[in-house]
């Protein structure tokens, strides 16, 4: 019953984490100071003692740009995309914990000197909000953290503390928030949201449709982080979601469809041409990905200005413009005319995963992962920035995610 209530509160399984619940009840035992019998009662209609519980329970460990390839894909893809589109970036931290992550996007917004942004923390806990409010911070917090970061952005406020200088407490705010409850207090749209290691025990169910209702406070265009750990979304939840899946810089991230103005008392526009595939000249410009990334499209001009584009940019740019049929019909092209590509292979798996055919797309994983075979791992495969063990990670990713 304990273990229900725990769940039905904060959405943790107990189930999965059986041995941490026994070391939870014990502490809690030796805190309250009350014998087990009574302790369980007591937790059956004590909702704050239920609260402390959780809180054992849900390890709140946190740090400062936890997750390097996380923070590079934030830094050189998903800030300075949103930088370029947007007069001003609002992001949110769900499940903040003690605030480092919600003043890390805060710094790596500050860094990029791109427009004015604020930032959103909310977690279950009220005392973690309070330390993120504190702002104030051990060295363990900095294990991950640039030198340099800690020298802009924090103050010495006494021997192994270091606070967070105003100029970026000031673009952060923390609020209290359960994310199981039916009804969020938080109001209006995101660019960015950062949910990580949040929804690791949840249940599977729990979290498609978390995923879902964050999905659904993006803006067009605006992306999702999860943790590496943390259940990926399932091929229906992207689709109803609408996410696409994206791999920037070595992480994993999900864009919703893409910037698309949208002016409800005009008349909508006409849809898009559709660009003719035709097969393409045999000395044809072939597309350079200086990294293999489907979002980077901004940096790849040169198919783009050619008269014929590849069918792979088309596959690409309609992906990026979360037009899926287009793209799924010129990407199948492309494997076609390109049956030796093993990029092709896995642009395809993408939206296929994205249109929700997991079957289709564990198979184009398997030719894509057929043609990496003996190749050695930092040999180049399409341009600069892209090896052969970077297109691995790729497969061997979206292979997680649809759980091949
Ligand atoms: C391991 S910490 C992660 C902190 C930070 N996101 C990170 O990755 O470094 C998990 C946090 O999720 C919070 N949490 C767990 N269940 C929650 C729920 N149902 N609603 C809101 N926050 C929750 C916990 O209180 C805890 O602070």
């Amino acid at each position: 019953v304990i273990c229900q209530r725990v769940e039905a509160r904060s959405g943790l399984r107990v189930a999965a984490i059986a041995r941490s619940l026994e070391v939870a009840l014990e502490t809690l035992m030796r805190d309250v100071g009350v014998e087990r019998g009574a302790l369980e009662e007591r937790l059956l209609t004590d909702d704050a003692l239920l609260e402390r519980l959780t809180l054992l329970l849900t390890i709140p460990e946190t740090h400062f740009f936890r997750v390097k390839p996380q923070m590079k894909a934030l830094a050189n893809v998903v800030l300075p995309t949103l930088a370029r589109d947007r007069a001003s970036i609002r992001v949110w931290s769900a499940g903040c914990s003690t605030g480092e992550e919600a003043y890390t996007l805060a710094m790596l917004a500050l860094e990029g000197q791109g427009p004015a942004v604020s930032v959103l923390g909310t977690d279950l806990h009220p005392g973690s909000l309070e330390v993120a409010r504190a702002a104030r911070y051990g060295a363990w917090s900095f294990r991950d953290t640039p030198p340099h970061v800690r020298q802009m952005y924090f103050d010495a406020v006494a021997s192994a503390r270091w606070q967070v200088k105003p100029e970026v407490r000031d673009l952060v705010k923390f609020a209290a928030l359960n994310l199981l409850e039916a009804h969020w207090t938080v109001d209006g749209t995101f660019d960015l949201i950062v949910c990580r290691n949040v929804m690791i025990y949840f249940s599977n169910d729990n979290a498609q449709r978390l995923i879902a209702r964050l999905a659904a406070r993006l803006r067009p265009g605006g992306w999702l982080l999860l943790g590496p750990s943390d259940p990926p979304p399932l091929p229906a939840t992207l689709q109803r979601a609408g996410l696409v899946v994206r791999f920037e810089d070595g992480a994993i991230l999900y864009r919703r469809a893409a910037l698309r103005a949208v002016t409800p008392d005009r008349a909508p526009a006409p849809p898009p041409a559709v660009p003719k595939l035709e097969p393409r000249a045999p000395n044809a410009p072939t597309l350079e990905l200086p990294v293999f990334i489907v979002g980077a499209l901004d940096t790849v001009a040169p198919a783009a200005q050619t008269d014929a584009p590849s069918d792979l940019h088309v596959g690409l740019s309609a992906l990026e413009g979360d037009d899926l049929p287009l793209a799924l019909a010129a990407l199948r092209r492309a494997a076609y005319l390109e049956p030796t590509s093993a990029f092709v292979q896995f642009a395809l798996a993408q939206a296929l995963v994205s249109s929700g055919q997991s079957a289709r797309a564990r198979s184009a994983l398997r030719a894509a992962a057929r043609l990496l075979e003996g190749l050695s791992d930092d040999a180049a495969l399409s341009g600069q920035g892209m090896t052969v063990a970077d297109l691995r990670r790729g497969v061997q990713a979206l292979n997680v995610m649809l759980g091949a």
